[in-house]
């Protein structure tokens, strides 16, 4: 398996993953609008792709904004059903920070379960000051520190245009 960022033709294999991984819900519909949105970075919309071309996993990594100041956003990431729990969103996990981070990004927040995120260094947002879209979110709603983080850059946390529409 390796991991790359994702191409044109990529995209109706990504939206079957999408649709499999989160059936009867806005994921997919809410990735084709980040698609299309201004707050799309190339660099940060990633597939896991299999030995024999096949796209196994997604995710994509917008613009958002700490107050101010330019952050990420991630998510939505999905792994194909039949081959998740086999490493395949870490992978993407891992790969999307790496790649935060050669571009110098100082800040990755995303919405999440507590039980997986943490492990890549995810922590509750407001501990760092920044308060989530929605106060409901509580403690799944989570935030890195990438290399280039300023500490002290704190406030509300704006997504995608997309994502407002949720
Ligand atoms: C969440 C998801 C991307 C993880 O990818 P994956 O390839 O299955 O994950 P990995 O194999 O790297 O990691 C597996 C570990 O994550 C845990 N895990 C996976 N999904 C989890 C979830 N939704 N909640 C809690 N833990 C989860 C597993 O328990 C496993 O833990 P372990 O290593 O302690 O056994 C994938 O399961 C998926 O597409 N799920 C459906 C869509 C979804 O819920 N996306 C996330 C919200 S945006």
């Amino acid at each position: 398996m390796i991991i790359r960022r994702e191409t044109a033709p990529d995209r109706p294999e990504i939206f079957a993953v999408v649709e499999a991984a989160f059936p009867d819900s806005v994921e997919a519909q809410l990735l084709r609008e980040l698609f299309a949105a201004r707050e799309y970075l190339p660099q940060l919309s990633l597939v896991a792709e299999g030995a024999g071309g096949e796209i196994l996993g997604h995710v994509i990594t917008t613009r958002g904004w700490i107050g101010s100041t330019p952050s990420l956003g991630l998510g939505p990431i999905a792994v194909a059903p039949q081959r998740q729990r086999q490493g395949i969103g870490s992978a993407l996990m891992r790969a999307s920070i790496d790649a935060a981070n050669a571009m110098g990004e100082s800040t990755l927040v995303l919405l999440g379960s507590t039980d997986y995120y943490p492990r890549f260094g995810f922590v509750p947002a407001d501990s760092m000051g920044i308060t989530s879209p929605d106060p409901s979110w509580g403690s799944h709603f989570m935030a890195l520190a990438l290399d280039a983080h300023v500490p002290g850059v704190h406030g509300h946390f704006k997504y995608a245009e997309p994502f407002n529409a949720l």
